[in-house]
Formats: structure tokens, sequence, C-alpha cells
């Protein structure tokens, strides 16, 4: 009766130990956590009024957004150096939902998109729920991380549409090098593939950088390109929930993929009228929470640093960016049990590296947001038992 596209959702013996942990009632320091409005950070107050302007009483269907909205994102960017013009800009409800608009523009069902390993593992639910098949390409860790262009060139089989990057990638933190976006631009050009950039986590490098990294792909001449953001990072308001695709590339395919993304855009029509009237206001009352979560984060690196100092069997990888950490430990069991143990003896919550595909083990992800006060301490409960 129901779609190959839906499976069942199935426990796993992690969830099972969460849930065994949650009926005795006892806490779990969670530094597993991504959700910027749980973490004890200081928004605003009356942020969100200009969700209730009375300006947003009357609906002017838009497929790629009220001109005042990608208007606004425009300047937002353009603020931090990307160069890109409002009619270029697509509105959307979230940047999955941009990944989902996208793939329905490229992608012929059973068709491939390249995607990093490790990375982000909703790729595998929005790939499969689009009927495409997610193909990886290795980045490889030598000191840092690095894409494997070997890998990306044999994944390029006669059915593959695009090149996902994630820049900087989730969780390994890493930024894609110019030389390697250059190879990939030219990989994409000579198979008339589309590059997909996912630029979400730009706003939070761990060092100071030199600009002109972010949307780098907008002025692209030879691949069709897509960039991808969204409130839900550059605001650290994912439940708003509006994202954007910027559209680069050479002017006649830019045209014909605009003419195909406004019918796909126009069948949903999913952006409320009133995040998006207020956006340009959200993006700037923000600033002082993403520079919270971006000192909170930096500080938090320099914590897990130290703290793995004292565990020499355990080793941090280096990281870039983002709101995550990854720790290299003695592979002396597997991840699941450890991270089991964890669970059920210190009452820590960690990520196995499994869950991203790293291609080995054992890596634990560790999430930089928490607040400091609870962030010390499970860290040192996770390397003490993982140096046992
Ligand atoms: C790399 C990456 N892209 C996209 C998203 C989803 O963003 P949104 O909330 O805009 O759908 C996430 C969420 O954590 C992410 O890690």
């Amino acid at each position: 009766m129901f779609s190959a596209r839906v499976p069942p959702l199935r426990s796993n013996r992690v969830a099972r130990a969460i849930a065994r942990v949650h009926a005795t009632g006892q806490p779990l320091d969670d530094l597993t956590v991504s959700n910027p409005t749980r973490v004890g950070l200081s928004y605003p107050a009356r942020l969100l009024e200009p969700l209730g302007a009375t300006s947003a009483l009357r609906y002017d269907p838009a497929p790629f957004g009220v001109a005042a909205a990608r208007e606004a994102v425009a300047a937002y960017l353009t603020g931090r150096g990307v160069r890109v013009s409002a009619d270029r800009v697509i509105v959307t409800a979230s940047t999955s939902e941009s990944y989902s608009l996208l793939f329905k523009l490229l992608c012929d069902p059973a068709d491939l998109v390249l995607v990093p390993q490790p990375s982000y593992p909703l790729f595998e639910h929005l790939t499969r729920l689009d009927g495409v098949v997610a193909s990886a390409y290795a980045l490889e860790y030598h000191g840092r991380w690095e894409l494997n262009l070997d890998s990306l060139h044999r994944a390029v089989e006669p059915r593959a549409r695009a090149i996902l990057l994630v820049n900087p990638n989730n969780p390994t933190g890493s930024f894609v090098r110019q030389d390697e976006l250059d190879a990939v631009r030219e990989t994409a050009a000579r198979h008339e593939l589309a590059i997909i950039s996912d630029e979400v986590f730009d706003v939070y490098p761990l060092e100071e950088r030199a600009p002109g990294g972010s949307g780098a792909l907008v002025g692209e001449c030879d691949a069709l390109t897509f960039t991808l953001g969204g409130l839900s990072k550059s605001a650290a308001l994912p439940q708003v929930k509006l994202g954007w695709i910027l559209v680069g590339g050479p002017e006649t395919l830019v045209r014909r993929a605009l003419a195909r993304l406004e019918l796909v855009c126009d069948s949903y029509l999913s952006v409320a009228t009133p995040v998006q009237l207020a956006v340009g206001t959200l993006l700037e009352r923000t600033g002082p929470v993403v520079d919270q979560i971006r000192r909170r984060v930096r500080a938090n690196y320099a914590t897990l640093r130290s703290l793995v100092r004292r565990f020499p069997a355990c080793g941090v990888l280096h990281t870039e960016a983002g709101w995550y950490a990854v720790v290299q430990v003695p592979a002396t069991r597997s991840e699941e049990a450890l991270v089991i143990d964890l669970i059920e003896r210190d009452r820590v919550l960690v990520h196995p590296g499994y869950f991203f595909d790293f291609p080995r083990e054992a890596f634990l992800v560790i999430s930089l947001l928490p607040a400091p006060a609870v962030f010390a301490g499970p860290v040192t409960r996770v390397l003490t038992r993982a140096s046992r």
C-alpha cells in the first residue's frame, strides 16, 4: 500500500538506550543538541513582533517570494560580501525544502546526486523522499578534511545530475578549499551537472577567515549553481521557517532553470507571507544572537581541545566552522557500544561517527552549542569512558 520512499521508522539500540534512561526520569546531558532555541541563548525581547505586521493581511502569491523578501535576503548577503541581485534569490520554507525543490527541477526518479561522505544524515531521507539516489564521494582526513577528487570523478555516472557541496560541512566543519571548488566547477561544467552548495553554517567560522569565501558560486560562469542558506542558522531561528536559493551560472541555463523552478514553486507557494515581510528585520535583529553562538562555539571548541590534551588516547579533528566537533577515540570497542555505555552509565548523549557515515571507527561527534556550564563536565565523562 505504501511507497518505497517512506520506509517505516525503525528503532535502534541507541534510541532504546535513551528511552530506558528517560523512563527512569534521570536527566541526560545532551552533547548532540542542534537546536539553538534550547541552549539558553538570549534572544531580543519582542523579536517576533514583525511577524504580526498588518501588511501581512494581504496575500500576493509569488512563486519565488515577494519582492520585499527577495530584496531583504539580497541586501543581507551583500552585507556579507556575496554579490547577488534579488532576481536571483528564491525564497523557500527551509533549506530542506530547497533541496526538495531542486531535486524536482534536476532529477527524474532514480537519477543520482553526488553527496559528500561523511556528511549530514538527512540527505539519505531528502533524496529518497524525492525518488532520487544519493551517491557518495569521499572526504578524507589528512590533518584537515580534503575532498577526494578521484572518488568524485568515479561517482559521475550517466544518471548523475548534481554535485552537492556542504560548505562548511556538517559535522566535519570543513570548508571546501578554492582548488577543490575549482575542480568541482570544472567537473560539473564538463558533465553538465548542477552544483548545489549548502552554506548554512558559513556564518560560524571557528577561526577568523579571509573575506570572499561565501557565495563563491553565485557569480559562476560555466556550471549551473544553487547556493543554499536560511534563517535556521543565519538568524538562529529554525522555527520561523525561511530559507533561500541563490541561482548562478551561464545566463541561458539560469533562465531555463528559473522558468522551470517557477512552476515547481508555484505548485506549493509554501512560504508564509508574515515571515517573508519580516525576514530583513529578523536577520538584522538576530545579529547579536549569531554573535553569542559564534562566541560560544569557539569557547567550547577551545575547552574541548584543552580537555582532550589530558586524554592522550583521544584527539580532536581540526574543525574550521559550524556547531560540531569530531573526536577520535580508541577503536577498542564499537562506536555503538561506547555510545550506549555513555548513555547508560555516564548519562551523556553523543553521536557516533557511523551516524554520519564516517568511513571507519571510532569517532564521536560533539555539539559545541551547549551552555559552557553543561559542556566541560559531560565532555570529561565522555573522554574518561572512551579512554578506558
Ligand atoms: C548542513 C545542513 N543543511 C541544512 C540543514 C537544514 O536547514 P533548515 O532548517 O533550513 O531546513 C541543516 C540542519 O541542521 C544542516 O545541518
